[in-house]
């Protein structure tokens, strides 16, 4: 019998990440809380012809602890999607998104700290470089924090490798097979592919200007989206397709499926020694990153190394370090910032 519950589950990832959820066969009950609409779509998916029992949650009356009452699994979609435009719109209106975001990941993190402390936990709302450690945080105030639980959903940047990749190849057909690792952060400059150790190489005749317009796409291609959708948001379709796909290889290393690798970004203490590695291999001491990790029925089995990495894989690396250690020092002093 698995739980599974999705905090923000009426928003534009929650939604279909709902759905795919409801159609998992390893999922036995499904728990879907949000502030609005979750009523509604917990009757619809009710309807559909699969194990997976559903139930919808709102806020009052204990809703958020009846939500995560047993989970085994709990996904976050909950939070504010960016906007076209932001980055021209300065740095207050970002900061004010990241207040925002925070907020609602410290309050959910709370609820599942004191319901739910040994549920594994993956976290989408954005930014993931800080809401991770907003999480970590919460739990170590409530003295639950076990590092091998707690994961950064980076797969939709795996995805987008897979797929970019895929149409450099001149094959879409090749997508689902074709796999990269993709390492750091998730955002911009932290996301790097290494694309070196692609297991369908790129052609060698392959430019240099062509793999640094790859390697932006694979980066930027969240803005790709948000550029389309005009307004309307950011990435839902793709990210719930990919929040599902890491939700489903967590469930099935629970259930004791051997060398389930994927990218995600954790608490380098997780696995002490790959951590270590980790460190020395990027040349500075941080504690959060996303490596390929070995997952197991108590989540974080070991942390990979990276590999052998290109020159200009390193200095990728070399570029995303200052960024992504000023995010995770944002997220985690977030707690004790003063209000
Ligand atoms: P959305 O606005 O469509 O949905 C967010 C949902 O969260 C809404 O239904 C809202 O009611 C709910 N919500 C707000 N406060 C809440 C609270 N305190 N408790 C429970 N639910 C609450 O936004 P969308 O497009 O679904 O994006 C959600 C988050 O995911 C954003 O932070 C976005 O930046 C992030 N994201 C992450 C990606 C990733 O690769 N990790 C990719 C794309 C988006």
């Amino acid at each position: 019998m698995v739980k599974a519950v999705v905090l923000g589950a009426a928003g534009g990832i929650g939604q279909p990440l709902s759905l795919l959820l409801k159609t998992n066969p390893l999922i036995s009950e499904l728990a879907l809380y949000d502030i609005v609409n979750t009523p509604g779509v917990a009757a619809d998916l009710s309807h559909i012809a699969t194990p997976a029992k559903v139930q919808g949650f709102l806020p009052p009356d204990d809703g958020l602890k009846k939500a995560l009452t047993g989970a085994d699994i709990v996904v976050i979609p909950a939070g504010v999607p960016r906007k076209p435009g932001m980055t021209r719109l300065g740095i207050a209106f970002r900061d004010d998104l990241f207040k925002i975001n925070a907020g609602i990941v410290r309050d959910l993190a709370t609820g599942i700290a004191t319901t739910a402390p040994k549920a594994f936990v993956l976290v989408i709302s954005n930014p993931v470089n800080s809401t991770v450690p907003i999480v970590a945080e919460v739990f170590k105030k409530n003295g639950v924090f076990d590092p091998k639980r707690i994961f950064g959903v980076t797969t939709l940047d795996v995805v987008r490798a897979s797929t970019f990749v895929s149409e450099i190849l001149g094959d879409f057909s090749l997508a689902p097979s074709i796999k990269i690792p993709v390492v750091g952060g998730h955002s911009g400059v932290t996301i790097i592919p290494l694309l070196s150790q692609s297991s369908h190489p790129l052609p060698s005749s392959l430019k240099q200007d062509a793999l640094d317009a790859l390697v932006y796409r694979i980066q930027f291609g969240g803005d790709e989206v948000v550029k389309a959708k005009d307004g309307a948001g950011s990435a839902t379709l793709s990210m719930a397709y990919a929040g599902a796909e890491f939700a489903e290889k967590i469930l099935r290393a629970v259930k004791g499926e051997k060398g389930i690798v994927a990218p995600t970004y954790v608490h380098l203490s997780a696995d002490k020694a790959g951590g270590d590695a980790i460190k020395k291999e990027i040349g500075k001491d941080l504690d959060f990153f996303s490596a390929p990790v070995e997952l197991g029925p108590d989540g974080v089995v070991k942390i990979n190394s990276l590999g052998k990495v290109t020159e200009y894989e390193q200095k990728l690396i070399q570029a995303a370090l200052p960024d992504l250690a000023t995010n995770i020092e944002k997220g985690s002093s977030f707690i004790d910032a003063p209000k």
